[in-house]
């Protein structure tokens, strides 16, 4: 089991500090849409000097030939892995999984922050769930190595596909008592252990902590208390 640290901060000098601070203790970072546009590059090669893998969180989501080329090109930034929307469908994600050597594929199936009446526009009786299990299915089955989504939503895939052993990318992770900000299908860290999820993706519990190191290590406690194979490589 693998914790990444959304790197959700807008400055290179930010970046540096937590890195600086978490090395040693935290090994994956996720680099999303909010630094990659305001530093690029220079984001990814920081979280690699430290040591770091880094998860490029882009959400790709275009024709197959121009998702094949980013894909290419995040192999060429040395990332570990890249998230793409599912809803580009199945010839996006073939091209996409073509690619060849890449990084890890991983995808969003639907955005946590969408609810039943935000998908009606496609599909006037569509329910999330039933959405979540269609697109999970399209990518797995293509080849792509890990879904994202909710603790809640890994339940329903392992019960609805038992036979596939899906692998999972879950943020929205909170240990108790700390605050949810704007996630509401939260998880602890421990439960998350104990479902033996194979990434959990954290951010502003350990980022706006006032000591970050600290509650690093609080997390990585929690799991290993609940599950002690937590932290065994996946
Ligand atoms: O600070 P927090 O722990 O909420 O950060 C979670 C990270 O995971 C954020 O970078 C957020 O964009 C991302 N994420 C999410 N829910 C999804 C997909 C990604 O919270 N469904």
């Amino acid at each position: 089991m693998t914790l990444i640290l959304a790197l959700d901060v807008d400055t290179i000098l930010r970046e540096e500090e937590l890195l600086k601070r978490l090395k040693g203790t935290i090994t994956h970072y996720k680099v999303g849409l909010r630094l990659f546009t305001a530093h690029g590059k220079r984001a990814v090669d920081l979280v690699h000097h430290y040591g770091g893998k880094v998860f490029l969180d882009l959400k790709f989501l275009d024709i197959p030939q121009t998702v094949a080329h980013a894909v290419h090109e995040a192999q060429r930034l040395g990332v570990e892995s890249v998230s793409l929307h599912l809803w580009g469908g199945a010839g996006m994600i073939e091209a996409a999984v073509s690619v060849q050597p890449r990084p890890k594929l991983w995808g969003v199936t639907v955005l946590t922050s969408l609810q039943d009446k935000d998908i009606k526009v496609f599909n006037s009786t569509a329910k999330v769930p039933s959405m979540v299990k269609k697109l999970a299915k399209m990518g797995w089955v293509h080849g792509i190595e890990g879904i994202i989504c909710s603790g809640q939503e890994v339940e329903l895939l392992r019960r609805s596909f038992p036979h596939l052993d899906m692998r999972f990318v879950v943020p929205g992770i909170r240990p108790a008592g700390v605050k949810r900000n704007d996630q509401r299908r939260t998880m602890t860290p421990g439960d998350a252990a104990r479902l033996g999820i194979g990434h959990i993706v954290i951010g502003r519990p350990i980022t706006m902590a006032p000591d970050p190191l600290k509650a690093a290590h609080d997390i990585l406690r929690e799991m290993l208390d609940a599950s002690p194979s937590a932290l065994e490589a996946t």
